[in-house]
């Protein structure tokens, strides 16, 4: 068995070969999710905010990028970033389109924060971010008297902010991103704004508004803020990516003689439900609390395993979201097999997920049904390599890659380059977890 190190043949393409093993202790950079929300509230606030531990996505950068274009001030040194801390008031008109690239969260979120403001803004972003659906953001922000416009439902997207008036909101799907747009609406709105869910989604907006001063009121699944708040300026550390964690979890359990240990990792409930559909399947796989404020942090451990399959809750599919592909890998490993549904979200992320991942599988050998909402995975087929293609989405680039340490043979990722959006560093991680660096 050949066990060269994946190679950058092109810009676009990586082959990837069976690694013997996946094994190391490792630190993640800065959480995505965590990092644009940092970004925003600190942009939002009066006095210097300090990021530490920034997310080095392009989609983080893609936020700092639009906030600058709206006269915000950071600086960057390493990871830390600082935002200015003028505040809301301080924000002016773009000169240009804000481009959002390919981040959903920041052409959301943002949205929400420019609802309030009182002049017009355009945000658009990639391909891939102008396919997306951007009217679950755009009703609730006109509700509240922002003039929004979209382009039959999808970016570009036009701001025309002012003042607001409070909203209760029942979001008909959970999204915490819409969630995020409409509160950081509600903070310049007269009056009361409550967000209520069908059910839990990342409550990282919930937790760190009170670290700029802010207070919130949770409810069950209602989230309230009140208007004219002051947020002020302040520290935030942000724990390790969570969702590029899934990845690395799923290639120690799949491989032989593996073993990771990953450290300072986001342990969110919002965002580990993951651990427990691999725990269901028979994965050797612990999350060990180390701190739970502001945000639960701690190490996951995962070794080798003999998977088996697992019928997903669907209650649990907002809190691992971003996880079902590498959970899709994980099946394809499995001896029986997997279903997941109530996903019908994945069809439009940055990809159509489901479509994506069943093409990627079956090229590899697995045996896998596409459902309307989601996938079935037989398990128990051997995988082979084969040529697959990302679909320009990071982390069908980062799930096919591990499929790929897994499959006998070669495997061509076309199209990996795109996993720069939310990791980086996954490739060079993947070389020294595998021990070709
Ligand atoms: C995110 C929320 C989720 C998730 C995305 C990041 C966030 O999207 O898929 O990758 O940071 O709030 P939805 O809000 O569309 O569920």
């Amino acid at each position: 068995m050949a066990h060269s190190r994946p190679v950058l043949r092109s810009r676009a393409a990586v082959r990837i070969e069976r690694a013997p093993f996946f094994r190391g202790v490792f630190t993640l950079p800065g959480d995505k999710s965590i990092s644009h929300r940092a970004a925003l509230l600190g942009a939002m606030a009066l006095g210097e905010t300090r990021v530490r531990n920034y997310s080095t996505a392009a989609d983080c950068a893609s936020t700092l990028a639009c906030l600058r274009g709206l006269g915000v001030e950071t600086r960057g040194d390493g990871t830390t970033v600082r935002i200015s801390g003028d505040g809301l008031e301080a924000w002016r008109p773009p000169s240009a389109v804000l481009d959002a690239g390919n981040s959903g969260s920041t052409i959301r979120m943002l949205a929400g924060a420019l609802a309030g403001r009182p002049f017009r803004s355009v945000l658009t972003g990639d391909e891939s971010l102008r396919r997306r659906p951007v009217e679950r953001v755009a009703a609730p922000l006109r509700a509240m008297g922002a003039t929004v416009t979209t382009t039959d439902g999808r970016p570009p997207l036009t701001v025309e902010g002012g003042r607001l008036l409070g909203l209760a909101h029942d979001l008909p799907v959970a999204s915490a991103q819409v969630k995020t747009a409409i509160l950081l609406a509600g903070l310049q709105a007269a009056g009361e704004t409550t967000v209520r869910e069908p059910g839990p989604s990342r409550d990282h907006t919930e937790r760190m508004l009170p670290a700029f001063g802010v207070p919130v009121e949770r409810r069950g699944l209602a989230v309230t803020v009140r208007g004219g708040a002051r947020l002020r300026g302040t520290e935030v550390v942000v724990p390790g990516d969570a969702s590029s964690a899934a990845f690395l979890v799923v290639a120690a359990l799949v491989l032989p003689d593996s073993e990771v240990r990953l450290d300072g990792v986001l342990l969110s409930p919002t965002r580990t439900a993951f651990v427990e559909v691999l725990q269901a399947m028979g994965g050797r796989v612990e999350a060990r609390l180390e701190a739970e404020q502001p945000e639960p942090v701690g190490s996951i451990l995962a070794s080798s395993s003999t998977l088996r399959g697992t019928t997903v809750d669907p209650a649990l599919v907002p809190c691992l979201i971003d996880e079902v592909p590498a959970l899709a890998v994980a099946a394809a490993f499995a001896q029986s097999p997997f279903t997941v549904t109530g996903a019908a979200e994945l069809r439009v992320k940055e990809s159509d997920r489901i479509a994506a991942m069943a093409e990627g599988l079956a090229a590899l050998g697995a045996r896998v049904r596409e459902r309307p909402d989601g996938l079935e995975v037989e398990g128990g087929a051997p995988l082979r390599g084969a040529r697959v293609r990302s679909h320009g989405d990071h982390r069908i680039a980062m799930a096919l890659s591990v499929a790929a340490l897994g499959a006998e043979g070669a495997t061509e990722i076309q199209g990996a380059e795109c996993v720069a959006v939310s990791f980086p560093g996954f490739y060079a991680l993947v070389d020294r977890a595998t021990g070709r660096a």
